[in-house]
C-alpha cells in the first residue's frame, strides 16, 4: 500500500487505537506503551489525513524486535496496512542493528500467520495450550542478519 500514511502514535491516537485493539481482540495500554523507552508504537491510515485504521505495538529490547501486538479495523482488511506497519516496524529495528524479530501468535490465526510468513517469520517453537482457552501459541522469528543463528562454527575452531 504505497499512499497509506505510517507513522509513531501520540496521546492524541489513544483513544482510536482503543478502537482498533477492542475490534480486533487485543488489549493496549496506549499510555504505557508512549512511557516506556523501549516502547515502539505505530499507527496506520490507508492515506494521509485519513482516520487511522491499523495499529502495530512492539518492543526494542536488546538485540530483539518484540511484536506484541497488531490489528487492523475490520472495515480497512485486505489493503496492505498491517503489512506496511510491519514493514515500517521491521525497517527501523533492522536499521537500530537488531538481530531478529520474535512474536507468537496464536495456531489458528490463519490471516497473521500468512502475513508473517510473507516477510519471513518462521516457526521456532509451539507452546502447547499457551492461550488461556487452551489454544496452542506459535513462536515466530525472523533474522536480519542472513546467517542462521546455530550456523556451523568456523574453519578452525575446535
Ligand atoms: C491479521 C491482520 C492484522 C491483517 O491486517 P490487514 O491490514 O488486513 O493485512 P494486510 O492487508 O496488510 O495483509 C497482508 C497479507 O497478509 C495475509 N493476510 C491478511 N489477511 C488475511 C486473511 N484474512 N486470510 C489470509 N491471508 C491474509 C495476506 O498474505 C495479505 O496479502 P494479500 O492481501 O496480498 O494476499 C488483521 O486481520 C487483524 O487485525 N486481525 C485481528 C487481530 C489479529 O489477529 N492480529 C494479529 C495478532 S498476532
Amino acid at each position: 500500500m504505497s499512499a497509506c500514511e505510517l507513522r509513531r502514535a501520540t496521546a492524541a491516537d489513544a483513544g482510536r487505537i482503543l478502537e482498533i485493539a477492542r475490534a480486533c481482540g487485543l488489549v493496549i495500554d496506549v499510555e504505557a506503551e508512549l512511557a516506556r523507552p523501549h516502547g515502539r508504537l505505530w499507527v496506520g491510515a490507508a492515506r494521509p489525513g485519513e482516520e487511522v485504521a491499523a495499529v502495530l505495538s512492539a518492543w526494542r529490547v536488546a538485540d530483539e524486535l518484540h511484536v506484541l501486538d497488531l490489528g487492523t479495523a475490520p472495515g480497512a482488511r485486505r489493503r496492505g496496512l498491517a503489512a506496511a506497519l510491519v514493514a515500517r516496524a521491521l525497517e527501523e529495528a533492522a536499521s537500530e542493528a537488531a538481530a531478529c524479530a520474535v512474536l507468537e501468535v496464536r495456531a489458528t490465526n490463519s490471516a497473521a500467520r500468512a502475513l508473517y510468513a510473507k516477510f519471513g517469520f518462521t516457526v521456532a517453537r509451539e507452546r502447547s495450550r499457551y492461550y488461556d482457552d487452551g489454544e496452542d501459541a506459535l513462536e515466530m522469528v525472523l533474522w536480519f542478519d542472513p546467517r542462521p543463528p546455530h550456523s556451523a562454527p568456523a574453519e578452525g575452531a575446535p
